[in-house]
Parts: structure tokens; sequence; C-alpha cells
């Protein structure tokens, strides 16, 4: 019987965090379950700072829903699994994750639900070896967590990408220039590729389709040639050319055990080689953390009011170590064994990395059929 349980978010925030907490809350609520909100994701736990969270006026999980940010925080770079100390002046990286287990015991959780994406559900998988009931909820607003469908929070980064060609289509129109934009997304390619279709775009380069810049400019040119002397193109922050590589803005610290790289700048790139190569002006836009804060659009407010609801059905019926997902449509609970895919390590590099089971743009996507049917250059 579950009775008492813990909420943490993890990882970079998005739209619908506390959507899916107030879902929480509200379903254990109606079935007598006390609920905890760990601050700031995996630190909290380590530390083993935590709230009461409920609906009741005075506390904090009420008014929530078309709230941006998180509540309870979230942070970026905690795999308590390895963990960057300093020791005598020197960074040693350690296994605190006993601590958070212990943490657990000590005060009574039944069950930690982490709201996050890959690197927070593979930390998530790690404590379920170690004895933790956990249920994940897939969050990112890059949209590329294993199993499922949709994370939550993407679909408002795709209608503020959206939003922002159609103010880049009225200003490249009145001074015939190519209008980029940069979007998020890192390895994948989904907030590209939808938001190019939403916002009328005319070249999408996307991670999965590594690009031939010539092939863009046959477009542009193509639509000049028709009269057309402005033209849209999204570019998803890990876009890369044929033979070359992804474009990265810095490199963190190293060696934490969660991704380190920043991605940014092909979107320039991009931009001076279309001004060369087309003789058109072109200008960049980089859309940046737009697209993570401000309120869920009513979408991910569902969206994130479903899986939560259902994270706490999941844990009054008894079925733990899942992430909650959208499986042809429908909610559904996978095993976090799944998720993790091939990256089992405890401990291994958690967090969008060349070993994370991330769920990528397919060729036979639908989205990739339909953008090439309507003469969206995907730059091969
Ligand atoms: O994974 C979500 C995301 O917003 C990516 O799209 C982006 O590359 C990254 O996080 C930025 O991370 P940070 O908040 O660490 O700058």
């Amino acid at each position: 019987m579950v009775k008492k349980v813990a909420i943490l978010a993890n990882g970079g925030d998005v739209s619908g965090f506390n959507a899916v907490i107030r879902a929480i809350v509200k379903t254990a609520e109606q079935n007598g379950v006390e609920c905890y909100g760990f601050i700031d994701g995996y630190r909290g736990l380590l530390k083993n700072d935590y709230v009461a969270l409920s609906t009741s006026a005075s506390r904090t999980a009420s008014g929530i829903l078309p709230k941006g940010g998180s509540i309870i925080g979230s942070s970026t770079n905690a795999n308590v699994f390895h963990y960057k100390c300093v020791e005598d002046g020197q960074v040693v990286y350690k296994d605190l994750s006993d601590i958070c287990v212990q943490n657990l015991k000590d005060d009574g959780f039944d069950c930690l639900f982490t709201l996050g994406g890959d690197g927070t559900q593979k930390s998530a998988r790690d404590f379920s070896l170690k004895g933790v009931n956990v249920i994940g909820v897939p969050k990112t607003i890059d949209n590329d967590v294993a199993c499922t469908e949709i994370t939550f929070g993407y679909n408002t980064a795709v209608s503020v990408a959206s939003d922002a060609l159609d103010r880049l289509h009225t200003t490249g129109e009145t001074h015939h220039r190519i209008m980029v934009l940069e979007v998020m997304g890192r390895y994948a390619g989904w907030i590209a590729l939808e938001s190019a279709i939403a916002g009328g775009a005319d070249v999408a380069l996307i991670p999965e389709i590594p690009y031939d810049i010539n092939k863009a400019v046959e477009k542009i040119n193509d639509r000049r040639n028709k009269g057309k002397n402005f033209s849209i193109v999204v570019v998803a922050e890990g876009a890369m050319p044929k033979g070359g590589d992804i474009t990265i803005e810095n490199t963190r610290d190293n060696g934490e055990g969660v991704d380190n790289t920043k991605l940014g700048g092909i979107g320039n790139i991009v931009t001076k080689q279309l001004e060369k190569l087309t003789g058109l002006e072109a200008r960049c836009t980089v859309l940046g953390y737009m697209q993570r804060g401000g309120s869920p659009t009513a979408f991910d407010r569902v969206l994130s009011t479903k899986y939560g609801s259902k994270a706490m059905e999941l844990a009054l019926e008894g079925k733990f170590n899942v992430l909650t997902v959208i499986k042809n449509g429908k909610l559904d609970a996978v095993s976090l064994e799944d998720v993790v895919g091939c990256n089992k390590e405890i401990g291994a590099v958690s967090g969008n990395t060349a070993q994370s089971n991330l769920r990528k743009v397919t060729m036979d996507d639908d989205l990739v059929k339909t953008a090439r049917n309507i003469g969206i250059c995907l730059g091969d």
C-alpha cells in the first residue's frame, strides 16, 4: 500500500512540469496518499531537502497548472551515481546514491516519481536496481525519450518555434531576406521538423539528415526564380553538414557523468554560407530558452495531467520501475530497462549522449514524408 510518495523534477526545465506535479498531487489526495517534492531534482534527494505538496489553499501545488518552470526546481548535471565532489582541493567523483536510498527509507517514502528526460530516467532505473520503487514521467522539449510517442514540454516548444517562424516570415518577406531560425533539440530533429511544417518553412536541417548546403541554395534559388525573394530556414542545433560534425558552443566541466556539451552555433554558420552562396541577405535568430519557458499549451497541460495521474495510478496499483508513456496514442507504461536500452551500466554517463537510448526522427516518419511531399528541403 502506497501511503507517502515523493516527486522530483530533473534536467532542463520545460513547460508542463507543474501540470504533472499538480496531477500527481491531486490523484494522490483523492486516494489519501501524502505527497512531497524534492527541491532541485536529484540534488534535493541527496540533501534530503523536500517540501510537502498539497492543493489546499496555502500550499504550493495549488494554482500551478498554467505556470512555467517547476515549483520544486530542477537540476542539470546531477548524476548522484557519479557526483562531483571537492576533497582537499581536488575534484573527485563519487557514487552517493546510497545516501539517497537511505534518505527515502528513513523518511518512509513508498515511491519516487522522476520527471525527466533520458538522463533522469537512466538514474531512475539505477535506483530501481537498488530497491527503490520508481515511476518515471517522460519530460523534454527534445521529444527524444525512448519508448514513448511524445514527451511533455515538446508541444509548447514547437508552438513557440512556429510562432517565431510566423514573425520571421513577415520581416523576411518585407526585406527580401533569408531568415534562419536555430532551434533546440540536441541530437534529435523533432522540434525543427515539426515547427518547419507548422511555420511554413522552406528548408529544415535536422541532425538525422546530414545536409548539403547546395541543396538549400537550390531550394532558395528555385523560390527566387518563382518571384519569391525571401526564404525561411529552420536549423536544429544538432544539424551537421555531410561528412562534418555537430557544432559545439562549449564543453562544460568534464567527467561528472552527465552530458557536458552545449550545442549551438550552426544557425550562424548556415546563415553566412547561404548569404554567400545565394547573394541574398540572410539573418539568424537563435530561439534558445524561449522554447522552455512560460505557460504550457493546452495540449501540454492535458498531456502532463494524463502523465501525472497515470503515474499515481500505477503507484496505487503497485506497478513500479516503469515509465509512463504514450503508445499508439494511449497512456501506457514500459519498463525502465527498456527505456535505458543498452545503456545498462549503473551510474554510467547519463543524459543525451552517444550511449543514450534516444528516439530520433526516422526516415519513414510521417513528418519526414509530409515535409518532402510539400517541398520542404531537408538538405539531402
Ligand atoms: O534537453 C533540453 C535542452 O533544452 C536541449 O534542447 C538543449 O540543447 C539543452 O537542453 C540546453 O541545456 P542547458 O539548460 O544545460 O543549457
